[in-house]
């Protein structure tokens, strides 16, 4: 497989004058692709109906002219104006009941069928005229599903989709009032129009409701993208690719990828510490320039299986963007750290984002390969010699890891719905798991819930699985991989009420979560052999053996054969100790690294990088900061 760079490119909002020259120097940096289209609705088709092709035509050709490969995207995040006069009703509504107006992008609702046929009629005229171009060699549909919160809305159209979809699923609300409990607080229907949105209600509304509307809001996405995947495959072979976000949970990315040949994400690590990840103020001061250490990778992984081995990254931050609270520059060498750790963690290609930074507008203090003017910006450097550096360094392949960790999209949405403690959130549980495998040097490959054959793996992780599907119910019970689940795994049926008997309810283990405590950050359950618990506690019982317990002696794991129940969320340095003890059971080589080094192996070689703001030493190498070092296994 070959490894490649890339960039993003809006070719309208500059002069075609300069597109040949941009062309050609982003070959001479050693570009291969050009991303372009994505936001170009309004240039394409001006008014309902009239066409204005000329312009990406002739794009097409200056960039393909010069040699690159082309992503052509689909415009459909951002529909032109008009388009709200043809359906005023097709905006986005808040939870407040409040329309999101146009001024932006992203000012659609997923559950619009009229808008949904827009969307499908621009990708097909798209794939009709370029479909079978050979320089187009990949299309990206839509831009960043729930970008600005934009999965769940609360609008007419949602109502109604949301009644159609309760009716097809339930069959009757007979079944629909057992199924969510609704004899509670006499919330019983009667029929399926009766049912509203769950948001405005007095006090919270019925979990089941909200869940399922979650559920609902997911497919609406999932289907929206379909639609287009559709039309397209009817025009090109070329793969079908999603860019999706960092730390994004609302919609079910395992279902979408599934319909898609390829995973991409944009990875902005700076703006992401500052602005989407937990972490002590020292943490993200000691950061602030490189990203949080675990977090690409984390996304490297959770993507590639997502894309069944096929994963990109679409934008890579180049140098500050502008949407974080506060927006410093990246360390130099980071923007190439960056390209590698993607590399090394199976990506085919890297793209930045964006070619120049753009003058005008609501980005214009995002930093590009090139400043506004067109001088380099520090990025440029960075990016060639990459492009340098893979030409001499063979194709490395992607490991198989020892280790899986479950991540389940479901279980988020559940969580999200039923927190019961303000900390309990999806991936934070799932990444501070994975931040201690790291931490022990360790490849983690991410496995979706419906795994069914665990046999390539001698760990594996299934925190806050709020319910096994059965596939993966059995491996556990059935195989020898060490299989280490909650908290909170197994605790609820499909249809988020506690299942009797009460869980995790596995075949050969009997332990029973008897009671569950969530706990503010002042607390912590400490435990025997070293460390805490935080934010969630439960009380184990059942005959099954105890591993560990707390220093009050309430069982902290219990388990049987190869399965272990973890009793609460441990703390950084906790989560290290229990991992290591089990990655020694399961017969895993762990490393001791320095503070802000990670590894990754391939197939072929150990990549060392250094997220550390200072030098640091890996068997002998003295790696700088913000560098990256890598040697044949
Ligand atoms: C991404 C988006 C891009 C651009 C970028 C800026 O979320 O896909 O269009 O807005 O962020 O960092």
């Amino acid at each position: 497989m070959d490894r490649t760079l890339g960039v993003c490119y809006y070719p309208e909002h500059w002069p075609m004058d300069i597109w040949a020259d941009d062309a050609a120097q982003m070959v001479k940096a050693g570009l291969t692709w050009v991303r372009i289209g994505e936001f170009a609705w309004q240039r394409i088709e001006p008014a309902p109906g009239v066409f204005d092709w000329g312009w990406l035509d002739r794009a097409v050709e200056v960039l393909s002219q010069a040699g690159l490969k082309i992503v052509m995207g689909t415009p459909t995040a951002t529909p032109p104006r008009w388009m709200i006069d043809k359906y005023p009703d097709m905006l986005p509504v808040d939870d407040q009941g409040r329309i999101r107006k146009f001024g932006s992008r992203r000012h659609y609702d997923f559950s619009h069928l009229g808008y949904r046929g827009e969307a499908v009629r621009i990708a097909r005229l798209m794939g009709e005229r370029y479909g079978a171009h050979p320089a187009i060699q990949a299309w990206q549909i839509d831009n960043e599903y729930d970008c600005h919160d934009t999965t769940l809305s609360y609008s007419d159209a949602a109502r109604v989709g949301f009644q159609d979809w309760l009716a097809q699923r339930y069959q009757s609300t007979d079944v629909l009032n057992r199924a969510w409990g609704n004899v509670f607080w006499s919330m019983d229907y009667d029929s399926f129009d009766q049912i509203d949105l769950p948001n405005l209600t007095v006090t919270e509304p019925n979990p089941a409701h909200v869940l399922a509307f979650r559920r609902y809001s997911s497919d609406q996405v999932v289907a929206f993208n379909r639609a287009q995947v559709d039309v397209l495959r009817e025009f090109t072979k070329a793969p079908l690719i999603h860019n999706y976000m960092g730390r994004i949970t609302t919609f079910d990315h395992w279902a979408v990828g599934a319909d898609l040949d390829i995973a991409s994400w944009d990875s902005y690590p700076i703006g992401f510490l500052s602005d989407r990840l937990e972490g002590t103020p020292q943490e993200k001061q000691r950061f602030l320039r490189q990203g949080h250490p675990d977090n690409q990778a984390f996304h490297h992984d959770l993507y590639r299986a997502v894309g069944r081995g096929r994963m990109w990254v679409m934008e890579q931050q180049p140098g500050p963007v502008n949407w974080a609270p506060y927006n410093p520059a990246p360390l130099p060498g980071m923007a190439r750290l960056w390209a590698w750790e993607a590399f090394a963690h199976g990506a085919e290609t890297v793209c930045y984002f964006r070619w120049r930074q753009a003058a005008i507008a609501q980005e214009q203090m995002h930093a590009g390969l090139l400043r506004p003017d067109s001088a380099p910006a520090p990025a440029l450097a960075e990016c060639k010699q990459v492009a340098r550096e893979l030409r001499s360094l063979p194709a490395v392949g992607c490991a198989q890891a020892p280790v899986a960790l479950v991540f389940d999209y479901d279980s988020a949405f559940a969580w999200d719905t039923q927190p019961q403690g303000a900390d309990f959130d999806m991936f934070r549980l799932a990444f501070a798991a994975y931040r201690a495998l790291r931490k022990l040097g360790v490849n983690i490959d991410i496995l979706s819930p419906d795994a069914s054959d665990l046999s390539q793996y001698k760990l594996v992780l299934a925190p806050g699985i709020m319910h096994l599907r059965n596939p993966l119910r059995a491996a556990i019970a059935g195989s020898d991989t060490l299989a280490l689940i909650g908290p909170r795994t197994d605790t609820k049926t499909v249809e988020l009420s506690i299942p009797t008997p009460m869980g995790p309810n596995i075949d050969g283990l009997d332990v029973t979560i008897a009671l569950t405590e969530s706990l503010p950050p002042t607390d912590a359950i400490t435990l025997a052999q070293g460390g805490c618990f935080k934010h969630w506690f439960e009380h184990l019982e059942g005959t099954a053996q105890v591993f560990e317990t707390t220093t009050s002696g309430q069982p902290a794991i219990m388990g049987a054969k190869n399965i272990r129940v973890l009793a609460g969320w441990p703390d950084d340095t906790t989560y290290v100790r229990i991992l290591k003890d089990h990655c020694a059971e399961a017969g895993i080589t762990t490393h001791d690294l320095p503070e802000g080094l990670r590894i990754r192996d391939t197939d072929t070689h150990r990549f060392v990088f250094n997220y550390a703001p200072e030098a640091q030493v890996w068997n002998g190498t003295t790696i700088p900061a913000a560098g990256v070092h890598w040697e044949a296994l």
